[in-house]
């Protein structure tokens, strides 16, 4: 059985399903997600590998080999057609053309289930998915359940990294109409026991842990890789519950009445659906989303229970990040572009602007300094690596605004994942690009001979399609000096 099918027999069916992962009814086989690749914009639609099975990621793969991908639908696996896309500007706008959302890097969220490679949804601030027409959804004070398995160690303090029910119109109508999961470390509004991150409730206009609007201390920190997030709610009742998504049993944070605050008892939910983003669009946020549902009725924490031996059983594990050439950690390394322009061009700097620069093993030391990175274990992600100036140790490569500078380490999680890039096969076919490991749609890439974290097609210059994949793909050596 999947998940929806254990709703079903609880008497709670889901109303929604969402998964880039698997299936989530035992006879499910049609498409999961969309993606759209760089190369010629077009698309197609991924699958379990059998019905009741694990998408088929080696099309994925296939489809978008030598290009970019971006996912483009979540499609409602429920029959209802609440498929989720590219979220529209609400109260906030988003990066995108006419303040759209971003979507997210197909291949930011690599995974396995019981071993077979699956791609999940990497959330960067900037990134979201809605559907404000979705049917079946409770309105009002009507109950419903939700649960969400994500990465436990992808989070951040900004609104807000939900997935769950907002309002039809984008805009914060006001408190009670949202009843999301949060998942972060936001001190805004709730917080729970220890520095989180913690699952809590979005009810709008407040992250809920508990009864209280600030804290409940029972609403335990979880950071396991994999965890499984609940929310649900009734008339005057809810609940928050979590689990690691790959071993053991939910415990239950938070089971009591509603918020006494004006404007939650009786919820006056509005039955929209958002993955990534608040219910006014607040774009902050950060997170990884592999599967979630959203049922009509209070499903039992029995049912729940069942769904998290389910997803255990789905066995959840990691896997690499990286693919071409393979980077020693604490060796030196050039980088040489690849574009037809530049192959005399190599991955420099000049004080903290990083650009290209025609080096030879006859030029100056301090310009074959500049030229020269450090390879040093990922600081966002050990799984990745930071690249460290040799003539200026303890500054790394980063992005800021999505220009790369060369900075001096400041010891914050916002650097260390600005500084973390994770290296695969070179898009053009030649060397390495360096996808950054907080925004994977983004690369190493020059353009006027200048530095950037670059998408294929985004809204900067910088990010011009033309001579893409050239522009991202860069030879590596051995450093100069
Ligand atoms: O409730 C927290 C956030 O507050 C909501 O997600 C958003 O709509 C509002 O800004
Ligand atoms: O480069 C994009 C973002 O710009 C970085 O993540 C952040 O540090 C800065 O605001
Ligand atoms: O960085 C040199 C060139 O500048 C890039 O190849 C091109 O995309 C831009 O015009």
């Amino acid at each position: 059985a999947g998940p929806c099918d254990l709703y079903s027999s609880g008497g709670t069916p889901c109303i929604a399903a969402h998964s880039t992962t698997r299936a989530l009814y035992s006879a499910f086989s049609g498409s999961l997600y969309q993606v759209k690749r760089g190369s010629d914009n077009t698309t197609t639609t991924i699958a379990p590998l059998s019905a009741g099975g694990v998408a088929n990621a080696a099309a994925q793969d296939s489809f978008c080999a030598s290009t970019t991908c971006l996912i483009t639908i979540i499609y409602d696996q429920s029959g209802n057609g609440n498929h989720l896309t590219q979220a529209p500007p609400g109260g906030f706008s988003g990066p995108e053309s006419n303040g759209y959302d971003n979507l997210a890097s197909a291949v930011g969220a690599p995974v396995t289930l019981n071993g077979q490679k699956a791609y999940g949804v990497f959330i960067s601030p900037g990134t979201g998915y809605r559907n404000n027409a979705a049917v079946g959804t409770a309105t009002g004070d009507a109950a419903e359940g939700m649960y969400a398995v994500l990465d436990g160690t992808h989070y951040n303090g900004a609104c807000c990294f939900d997935y769950g029910n907002a309002e039809t119109s984008s805009h914060d109508t006001g408190n009670g109409h949202m009843e999301a999961i949060y998942f972060g470390d936001s001190t805004s509004w709730g917080t729970g026991a220890g520095s989180g991150p913690w699952i809590m409730a979005d009810l709008e206009n407040g992250l809920f842990s508990g009864l209280s609007a600030a804290n409940n201390a029972a609403d335990l920190s979880i950071s396991s890789r994999f965890v499984t997030a609940v929310v649900k709610g009734e008339a005057n009742q809810w609940a928050i519950r979590g689990a690691n998504a790959a071993s053991g049993s939910l415990s239950t944070y938070y089971s009591g009445a509603r918020p006494s605050v004006s404007g939650y008892n009786p919820m006056s939910k509005e039955g929209a659906i958002i993955l990534g983003i608040g219910g006014d669009n607040s774009v902050g946020a950060q997170g990884t989303f592999y599967e979630g549902v959203m049922t009509s009725g209070y499903p039992s924490d029995a049912t729940e229970n069942s769904v998290q031996a389910n997803i255990v059983a789905a066995k959840y594990a990691t896997t690499s990040l990286t693919s071409g050439t393979a980077l020693t950690v604490g060796s030196s390394i050039s980088l040489r572009a690849t574009t037809a322009c530049c192959t005399t061009r190599y991955l420099a700097h000049t004080g903290t602007t990083v650009n290209t620069q025609v080096v030879t093993s006859s030029s100056a030391t301090t310009l074959q300094q500049q030229a020269s990175w450090t390879v040093r274990t990922g600081l966002g992600n050990s799984a990745c690596f930071s690249f460290e100036s040799t003539d200026t140790p303890g500054s790394y490569i980063r992005h800021y605004n999505f220009v790369l500078l060369v900075n001096a380490n400041d010891g914050t999680e916002q650097f260390y994942e600005d500084a973390t890039f994770c290296p695969q096969a070179g898009l053009n076919g030649q060397g390495s690009s360096f996808r950054s490991w907080n925004y994977p749609t983004r690369y190493f890439r020059h353009y006027a001979n200048v530095g950037y974290a670059a998408s294929n097609g985004g809204v900067h210059v910088f990010d011009a399609a033309t001579s893409f994949n050239d522009d991202v793909s860069w030879v590596i050596s051995t450093g100069f000096a």
